[in-house]
């Protein structure tokens, strides 16, 4: 089964907008330089740059931290998510199709932190108006980087905050003072070799 479909099949359309509360909480469209994937006309920005249908993300240079929240369609999702892997620098908005063959290459073996939220999401339409059915599948966002995993983690979004590569991060962060610090602390109650 495809990652996801349901807002492609149901609705279609692909224009299904990220509440700004979200981008708020991950810090803000001015904290995204690139949205590659964006409404042709939106009625908030969700990044510094913003390219469009008319642009094709996809054949566009991708660059500095990313926020995606790409089309659903079934046979576009896997290659907005390999682009993202690759790209490792960002966060990605998907469905939760936690057994998929994109999900298992794209997020399992590249992503450095999840959250699976908590309920499900709302989405807005085209014109900006908070859509009255929920999305109709469970969300998670994926973090790309240390710097992501951690804003992801401090973000406040309701859900659980899984990390997947916790070596690189507790490694990777020279001043710690976060989640990663706990973590810290129990592995080193637990006898792990913390260097
Ligand atoms: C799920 S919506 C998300 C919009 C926005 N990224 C956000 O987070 O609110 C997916 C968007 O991708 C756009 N899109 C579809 N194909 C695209 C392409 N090849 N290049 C750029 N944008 C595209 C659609 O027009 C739609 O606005």
């Amino acid at each position: 089964m495809p990652i996801g479909s349901h807002h492609s099949a149901a609705a279609g359309t692909d224009v299904w907008l990220t509440p700004p509360a979200i981008l708020a909480a991950l810090g803000g469209a001015e904290s995204f330089d690139l949205d590659p994937c964006a409404p042709l006309d939106r009625p908030w920005d969700m990044a510094r740059q913003h390219y469009t249908i008319a642009d094709n993300g996809l054949a566009r240079p991708w660059h500095g931290r990313v926020w995606l929240n790409p089309p659903y369609s079934n046979n576009v999702i896997g290659r907005w998510m390999g682009r993202m892997a690759e790209h490792a620098h960002g966060i990605a908005l998907i469905f939760a199709r936690t057994e998929t063959q994109v999900f298992h290459e794209c997020v399992w073996r590249a992503a450095d932190a999840l959250l699976f939220m908590e309920r499900r999401l709302h989405f807005h339409d085209a014109a900006g108006t908070r859509a009255k059915a929920n999305a109709g599948a469970p969300s998670v966002f994926c973090a790309y980087g240390a710097d992501d995993a951690d804003r992801l983690a401090a973000s406040g979004i309701p859900g659980a905050f899984v990390p997947l590569r916790l070596r690189s991060l507790i490694f990777g962060f020279a001043s710690v003072g976060s989640w990663v610090d706990e973590v810290l602390k129990v592995m080193q109650r637990a006898g792990a070799a913390v260097r």
